[in-house]
């Protein structure tokens, strides 16, 4: 097993950033401060940050399925060279990650092909709670109360409370109503610019859904996490639902996330971006998008995560209602959050903490997501003061586009190290398969 020693970074620990030197043994961050030099690998790291490497905690690499837009070996390379060393990959694939079988193939394939860590996400049925409660070693049940990519949907109320009541472990949700959503495609119909989009999923939809299974969550004592989360008035419901002596009593924890498009898109930006920027739950208005950040920086959001949700280009460019929803963003995720706090949005340390810290102790990852002795030596070192052009055909992904096309962003991941081994070195890929199954708790 490779020794590495990192010299002379400023490097993020849980208590801030010091300048600091680090030693990697077995995998492992074996010591931090003084290290003595061997026969080992030495990086001079002058001028670069290290950073744990980045989990995200929500990503749809399509295999099995439809592999043509992404498959597990591509979405993985995207995501290291993005300097996310960790993803949670959902169940909407075909067939769908929700009997035991699935989930087995599913980590066969990723334990083939992966070149970061990886953990699954096991798809809530209506008639799959037996199954769920049986499967091991997974991030969450995930629950799509709102039809979205797929046909994974779980709306009736008898159904939700059976799972809250029984399903123990972490339940993470789509909050969307489906009942609401179905109602508004039909009033909206006959039209087909973009933005009704925005209108017919409107924040509506999301509040219903999130009271839903919030009140649940603090019925039950569950843990509920809401996934990509897009509005004031969401949060508004998850503090409601906070004060209520049910969550106090029950021992339930709510936590939630806001994606990357949420932060950095808005309705306004239908005109220009058209199918490109439709996703679900859809963009919200400018005020929204400001109340993301307030939420992230006052802590009511707890971490940043993509959805990353990859379609070919030749699919996101037809009509309104044929665009299928979902944006490709694993790659990106960290070099936005670096070019907002090189504008001054937030801090190195509010990034660790949506994108390491936080996600690693929702998910209970014990052994990752933090830089401290004896921890998986799961490292991202970033050149602060690097551009990065975005361009459609230097995308890892598959689907080989991306949004933020044409954008130069500040702050570029330069070697991203998984579980001690160099997956990337300089924008090259130098090794393919240093990924393992991750172990939640
Ligand atoms: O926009 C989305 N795309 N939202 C989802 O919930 C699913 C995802 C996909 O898988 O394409
Ligand atoms: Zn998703």
């Amino acid at each position: 097993m490779q020794k590495l020693i990192i010299k002379n970074a400023r490097v993020v620990l849980p208590q801030g950033i010091e300048k600091t030197n680090l030693l990697i043994q077995d995998g492992k961050i074996a010591s931090i401060g003084e290290v003595s030099s061997g026969e080992k690998r030495i990086i001079d790291a002058q001028g670069l940050m290290v950073f744990p490497g980045a989990i995200d905690g929500h990503v749809h690499f399509r295999e099995p399925g439809p592999t043509h837009k992404e498959n597990f070996k591509t979405g993985s390379i995207a995501a290291v060279f993005g300097g996310v060393t960790t993803i949670f990959e959902m169940p909407n694939t075909w067939p769908t990650t929700t009997d035991f079988e699935a989930l087995e193939d599913k980590r066969a394939i990723a334990s083939k092909t992966s070149a970061c860590n990886y953990g699954l996400f096991f798809g809530a049925t209506p008639t799959n709670l037996g199954e769920a409660q049986k499967v091991a070693n997974v991030a969450g049940l995930k629950i799509f109360m709102g039809c979205s990519t797929g046909d994974l949907l779980v709306y009736k109320d008898a159904d939700l409370e059976k799972i809250f009541s029984e399903y123990e472990g972490r339940i993470c949700t789509h909050a969307e109503w489906e009942p609401r959503l179905n109602e508004r495609k039909k009033e909206f119909a006959g039209q087909d610019s973009f933005d009704i989009h925005s209108k017919i999923r409107d924040v509506q939809c999301a509040t219903e859904a999130v009271r839903r299974a919030g009140k649940l969550a603090a019925k039950y004592g569950r843990h509920l996490h809401i996934l990509h989360l897009s509005s004031r008035a969401e949060l508004d419901v998850i503090a409601e639902i906070k004060e209520t002596q049910a969550y106090k009593d029950s021992g339930a924890k709510i936590t939630c996330e806001v994606c990357p498009h949420h932060l950095f898109f808005s309705t306004d930006d239908y005109e220009k971006y058209k199918g490109l920027v439709k996703m679900n739950p859809p963009v919200r208005s400018k005020d929204d998008v400001q109340a993301m950040w307030d939420g992230l920086l006052s802590g009511e959001i707890d971490m940043v995560a993509t959805d990353h949700a990859p379609h070919t280009m030749e699919e996101k460019t037809q009509g309104y209602w044929e665009v299928p929803s979902g944006v490709p963003a694993v790659e990106l995720m960290l070099p936005l959050l670096l070019t907002a706090v090189a504008s001054g949005k937030c801090t190195y340390e509010n990034v660790a903490d949506w994108v390491c810290h936080h996600p690693s102790q929702i998910y209970g990852l014990k052994n990752r997501g933090t830089i401290e002795i004896g921890k998986a030596a799961d490292l991202v070192l970033v050149d602060p003061n690097k551009t990065l052009d975005v361009r459609n055909e230097n995308q890892k992904t598959k689907c080989a586009w991306t949004p933020w096309n044409g954008q130069t962003l500040v702050g570029c991941p330069v070697m991203t190290i998984v579980n001690g081994r160099i997956v990337v070195e300089d924008r090259t890929l130098v090794e393919e398969q240093a990924g393992r199954e991750v172990t939640f708790s």
